[in-house]
């Protein structure tokens, strides 16, 4: 059950569900289910982040290729210094996609040492990263009390919105991406509407750039993207009776110029049928038949204007790297 945080004990209490939400399996099922027999064929890229998926995630963001984790992490260290001052009192923090919390530990260590007691509450999918995360900030930074939430994001914002404003919402790492422009400007406006007066949120944005460079970060050479996205075979596999043979599926990723978004996909290496026990099932796949599993959005700084404004936000200031291959953004309501 939800409850307010108490002030002054250190805290790796979990407000909402200790292990998998129990209608979780029957969601992944019918998304599968419907996904499977759909043309073309998808997963919602949600289901990558089981235990195993987050693990692949965040040797993902160590890869030389993938860019993203280092570039935005590089410019939240310039910008925190900023960002405290932003704030006279503390705050509560609540970050979407938590994941972890490797590159918010920066921000809640100089919230800690200017402010004091941080409530922290990290939404995240997956509550084994949460488990883990948990453990270790409030260990390294005691001030932390941290609040983990395991769950979606418009289930965790129902839990957080009952807290007492001003606070500071994270949604970094371009988690934003893989929404499609409409779909985030539909998200951004519902999370609008649920913040107070003096709500912030900072939010991490991929943007557009050389093509090679794009490509290279999700067809990288040690192969972890690739186990990453076959990952969800094997999930599907373990959690829902699945057959899938994962030498007979390939990853892919290639960069759609028209829509400026990598789309990722698993591609049938031969025609084949595929078991699913839980539905009780098959599946026909065509040779060369791909599954659509990602989208991850590069931006442009006027598409990152037109989110804002169509969504109902304010730009208070915007961040990138030299080679301005990310931003961080800071806005709060128009
Ligand atoms: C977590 C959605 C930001 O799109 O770059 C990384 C996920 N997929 N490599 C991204 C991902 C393949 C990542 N996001």
């Amino acid at each position: 059950m939800f409850s307010f945080p108490s002030s002054n004990q250190p805290s790796t209490e979990f407000i909402h569900y200790q292990g998998q939400r129990p209608d979780f399996h029957a969601e992944f099922l019918r998304d599968v289910e419907s996904g499977l027999s759909a043309t073309p064929k998808n997963i919602p890229s949600r289901y990558f982040y089981d235990h195993t998926g987050s693990q692949l995630f965040e040797a993902i963001c160590d890869l030389k290729d993938y860019y993203p984790t280092r570039t935005e992490f590089s410019i939240l260290k310039e910008l925190t210094p900023e960002l405290v001052t932003r704030f006279h009192e503390s705050v509560p923090i609540v970050e979407l996609g938590a994941g972890s919390s490797t590159k918010t530990q920066v921000i809640l260590s100089a919230f800690a040492a200017r402010l004091g007691k941080v409530d922290y509450y990290p939404i995240d999918i997956s509550p084994s990263i949460l488990n883990s995360s948990g453990k270790r900030i409030t260990r390294d930074i005691p001030e932390i009390n941290y609040h983990g939430i395991a769950a979606d994001y418009l289930e965790g914002l129902d839990l957080v919105r009952k807290l007492p404003g001003p606070k500071l919402y994270l949604w970094l790492g371009s988690s934003i991406g893989n929404f499609t422009p409409a779909a985030s400007i539909r998200f951004l406006s519902q999370l609008r509407s649920a913040l107070h007066p003096q709500d912030k949120l900072l939010i991490g944005l991929d943007m557009v750039k050389e093509e090679s460079i794009l490509l290279q970060a999700y067809n990288d050479s040690e192969g972890t993207t690739a186990r990453f996205n076959l990952n969800l075979l094997d999930r599907i596999n373990r959690e829902l009776g699945g057959h899938f043979d994962l030498d007979r599926f390939r990853h892919r990723a290639l960069y759609n110029r028209e829509a400026t978004r990598i789309e990722m996909y698993l591609v049938s290496t031969e025609r084949q049928t595929v078991a699913l026990e839980a539905l009780n099932r098959r599946f026909t796949f065509e040779d060369g038949e791909p599954i659509h599993t990602e989208n991850s959005q590069k931006y442009t700084p006027d598409l990152i204007q037109e989110l804002l404004s169509q969504s109902g936000f304010h730009r208070e200031s915007m961040w990138t790297d030299p080679r301005q291959w990310f931003s961080v953004v800071l806005a709060s309501r128009s």
